[in-house]
C-alpha cells in the first residue's frame, strides 16, 4: 500500500515559532526522508469559515501568508502538494454522504468541537456547519486516502472520527476508503509551546507569539520582555527552570552548538539550568542567549519568506498546480466512493440497462 501524507492548517494568521517546532519543522523531515508516496498540506480555508463566516476576509488575506511561512519553512513544492480546500469541490461531496454515517450527538462528544464551542460562546446556538466540521475533516483525509496524518494532540479526536466513518463505510458500501494513523510530536516541549507571557498556549488572540515573518527587531524586543521565574528577583536567587518559558524555548530551540556560539562557558543545557536554579544567575543573561538562538533559527526562515514575499505570481502558480494535482486525486476517489454506493449512474452502464430489465420483466 501506498505511503500517503496528508495534513492541513487553517488560513487564519501567520504561523508562529510554535506551529514551527509542533509541526512545520517535521513535516519537512518527513517531506525529504523520501518514505512517502505522495504528501499534501491542505489550506482548510472552508474549514476555517466554520466558524469565521462573518469575516471571509480575514481568510481571504490569510492563503498566501499560510504559503510563504510553508515556503519559508522548506516545502519543497516538487515533492508536497498544497493546496485549497476549497477549491477542491469534491470534498464537500464527500462530507455530505459521510454526515449519513455520523450522529448529531456523535459530533457534540467530540472533544476538540466541545472545547472550541465553549471557547467561541457556541453554546447556545452552535453554527451546523461548525458542529459537523470533524466530517469535513475525515473528507479531507480520506479523498487522499492519508495513511498518515502529522498533527497535533487536538486533533486526535478528529482522526478517531475520521476512522470511525472509515469503518462505517467500508462495511455499509464495501471496502473502499484507507484508515488513517496520527502521527504525532515525539517531544511534548514541541508540541505545545507557552506564550511569551507564560500562557499555557502561544495564541494569536492573546497577543504571545512569536512570529516566522517577526523582523530582528521584534524578536528581540518580544525575547528581551519575556515573562520568566516572578520568584527570582535579584540575580543571586535560586530560579526555578519548569514553567519558565525562556527555558522551555530554549529546550525546544538550542543545541549544544550555540552555547559553543554564544555561551561557551556552558556546555549545554543542563549546565545552563543547573546554574538558574542555584542562583547567580540573571534573566538578562539568558533572554540573550535564548535571542541568539532564535534569530539563529528564524534568520534563514525570513531570508526565505522575504524572498518568495518578492515572487508572489510563482507562489500563485504552485498553489494552482498543488491543487490540481490534489483536485485530480479527490475526483478518482469520489468515484470509487459513488461506485461503491451505486449512485454513480452515468459510469455504470449496467445500472440503466438493469432499469431497462425491471420494467421488461413487469
Ligand atoms: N483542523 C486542523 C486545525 O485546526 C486543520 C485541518 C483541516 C486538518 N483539515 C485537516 C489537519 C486534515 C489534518 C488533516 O489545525
Amino acid at each position: 500500500m501506498k505511503k500517503i501524507i496528508l495534513t492541513g492548517d487553517r488560513p487564519t494568521g501567520r504561523l508562529h515559532i510554535g506551529h514551527y517546532v509542533g509541526s512545520l519543522k517535521k513535516r519537512v523531515e518527513l517531506q525529504n526522508s523520501g518514505n512517502y508516496d505522495e504528501i499534501y498540506i491542505e489550506i482548510a480555508d472552508a474549514q476555517a469559515l466554520t466558524d469565521n463566516a462573518d469575516n471571509p476576509e480575514k481568510i481571504r488575506q490569510n492563503v498566501i501568508e499560510i504559503v510563504l511561512d510553508y515556503l519559508a519553512c522548506g516545502i519543497d513544492p516538487s515533492k508536497t502538494n498544497i493546496f485549497v480546500q476549497s477549491a477542491v469541490p469534491e470534498l464537500t461531496e464527500l462530507t455530505f454522504y459521510y454526515l449519513n454515517l455520523v450522529t448529531v450527538s456523535r459530533l457534540e462528544r467530540n472533544p476538540t468541537v466541545k472545547d472550541e464551542i465553549k471557547l467561541r460562546g457556541f453554546q447556545t446556538s452552535i453554527p451546523a456547519g461548525f458542529l459537523i466540521y470533524p466530517v469535513s475533516q475525515a473528507a479531507d483525509i480520506t479523498a487522499f486516502k492519508a495513511t498518515t496524518v502529522p498533527v497535533g494532540e487536538d486533533q486526535l479526536p478528529m482522526i478517531e472520527q475520521t476512522k470511525e466513518i472509515v469503518k462505517s463505510f467500508n462495511n455499509t458500501y464495501g471496502n473502499t476508503l484507507v484508515k488513517p494513523e496520527a502521527l504525532l510530536p515525539e517531544n511534548e516541549t514541541c508540541s505545545r509551546l507557552p506564550g511569551l507571557d507564560g500562557n499555557a498556549k502561544m495564541s494569536k488572540s492573546l497577543g504571545n507569539c512569536i512570529y516566522l515573518s517577526d523582523s530582528k527587531e521584534v524578536i528581540e524586543k518580544k525575547i528581551m520582555s519575556m515573562f520568566t521565574d516572578p520568584t527570582h528577583l535579584k540575580i543571586s536567587d535560586p530560579g526555578h527552570t519548569e514553567n519558565n518559558p525562556v527555558f522551555t524555548y530554549l529546550d525546544a530551540f538550542c543545541k549544544d552548538e550555540h552555547f559553543t556560539k554564544y555561551l561557551p562557558e556552558y556546555k549545554n543545557l543542563d549546565e545552563l539550568k543547573d546554574h538558574y536554579r542555584k542562583g547567580g544567575l540573571g534573566d538578562m543573561k539568558i533572554k540573550r542567549f535564548l535571542n541568539d538562538v532564535m534569530q539563529d533559527t528564524i534568520g534563514p526562515i525570513r531570508e526565505k519568506r522575504n524572498y518568495w514575499e518578492k515572487h508572489i505570481p510563482e507562489v500563485y502558480q504552485i498553489i494552482k498546480e498543488g491543487t490540481n494535482k490534489a483536485r485530480q486525486k479527490a475526483i478518482q476517489t469520489t468515484n470509487e466512493v459513488k461506485a461503491a454506493m451505486g449512485i454513480n449512474y452515468f459510469e455504470d452502464e449496467n445500472w440503466i440497462k438493469e432499469q431497462q430489465e425491471k420494467f421488461n420483466q413487469e
